[in-house]
């Protein structure tokens, strides 16, 4: 099994939609196996987002990270990582797959609901950020 690092978005927690986003985690077979409901700062979100801080979205970005609470979780389960962005779907919700979280949920790229780790490497630096190991439970 394998671990991965989610965020449930603020247009999540916003329309009040953060279960019906877990329903379709778990019945991915995705386990959450820890989970927090937080406020992130900026500096939490400018780091976090770190990568495309050149990109001309990035302020935006930060922005709308933290214009609400975000819900920040662990899942497991087999190749998590790859069948979390398959059950994410697309960047662009107008692009993303039939069934797809952003699919059902999202209404812009900017908005899109949900984040999942890209790597297996980045996922344990992610989780780091965000998780002390005693509140991760497998
Ligand atoms: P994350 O899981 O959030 O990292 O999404 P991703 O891996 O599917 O996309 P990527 O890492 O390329 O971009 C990170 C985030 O930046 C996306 O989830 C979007 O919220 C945002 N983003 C990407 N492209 C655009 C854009 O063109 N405009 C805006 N406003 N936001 C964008
Ligand atoms: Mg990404």
């Amino acid at each position: 099994t394998e671990r991965t690092f989610s965020i449930l978005k603020p247009d999540a927690t916003r329309r009040n939609i953060t279960g019906a986003v877990n329903a379709v985690i778990e019945g991915a077979d995705l386990r959450i196996v820890g989970q927090r409901r937080i406020r992130m700062s900026r500096a939490q979100a400018e780091t976090f987002y770190g990568v495309h801080k050149e990109r001309p979205f990035f302020g935006e970005l930060v922005e709308f990270m933290t214009s609400g609470p975000v819900v920040v979780q662990v899942l497991e389960g087999e190749n998590a990582v790859a069948r979390y962005r398959e059950v994410m779907g697309a960047t662009n919700p107008a692009q993303a797959a039939e069934g797809t979280i952003r699919k059902t949920f999202s209404e812009s790229v900017g908005e899109n609901t949900v984040h999942g780790s890209d790597s297996a490497e980045n996922a344990a630096i992610e989780i780091a950020q965000f998780f002390q190991a005693s509140d991760i439970v497998g």
